[in-house]
């Protein structure tokens, strides 16, 4: 499932990070690829240890913690530290599925990556290419979100991104271990939760709609406790 969510950062974060961004030294996104990946990849990125990385992928973090959406939809167990990288003069990086285990710099911590995530820094209208092309079950589609936006995607699919033919791509790019492995699952779970709150928000004060958000809040957790691996 392709699950876009918006305004995981308001205007004046996405501006502080891109002030702090700007004055960061980047270097040659082939560096953290793996072997495969780096004869497609070609971009630059924001060395994992540097201080504006660590500083913006706090905030990145604090915000998605606070998102019901981003909760929901992705059920997090773990989430990789949020990367940064910038496509400008023509970049792309060529079809590839991401790396399954991710061990987080630093730690012995590994992070399996279930769903993967893009975070826009940079507006529509300030590039030209730079989508981001995911193989769907339904076919390619073609993501460009607002500054400020995500899209969440599974980590199992084909994916590119397009040459940047003017301005320059911005983004935060990360993986999170769901505590829902499958995505067909972790699809269900959410769709249930989304008409869990639709019963409750449309019927305020509805006796026999109260008992069904009840008694469907108790088959979530129940398919949850069948289902969550920690
Ligand atoms: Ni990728």
């Amino acid at each position: 499932m392709l699950f876009p969510i918006a305004d995981v950062l308001n205007p004046e974060q996405v501006a502080a990070a891109r002030e702090a961004l700007a004055k960061a030294e980047w270097i040659d996104g082939k560096a953290t690829a793996g072997y495969q990946s780096a004869k497609a990849k070609d971009n630059m990125q924001l060395p994992q240890d540097h201080p504006v990385a660590r500083q913006v992928g706090e905030m990145i973090l604090a915000a998605l913690g606070r998102n019901p959406l981003f909760m929901a939809a992705a059920l997090p167990l773990h989430v990789y530290p949020p990367m940064f990288n910038r496509y400008s003069g023509g970049q792309q990086f060529g079809t590839h599925v991401d790396n399954a285990i991710r061990q987080i710099p630093g730690t012995g911590h590994r992070v399996r990556t279930d769903l993967s995530a893009t975070l826009f820094f940079a507006g529509p209208e300030e590039y030209d290419g730079g989508e981001l092309v995911i193989e769907d079950t339904y076919g390619p589609k073609a993501v460009k979100l607002p500054a400020g936006h995500m899209i969440l995607y599974p980590a199992t699919s084909l994916h590119y991104v397009r040459p940047v033919t003017r301005g320059a791509r911005l983004c935060s790019f990360f993986w999170i271990q769901s505590m829902i492995r499958d995505d067909g699952k972790r699809a269900i779970l959410f769709d249930l939760d989304q008409g869990i709150q639709r019963l409750a928000r449309d019927l305020p004060g509805n006796e026999a709609a109260e008992a069904s958000t009840v008694q469907l809040t108790g088959v979530y957790h129940n398919l949850l406790r069948q289902w969550a691996e920690m």
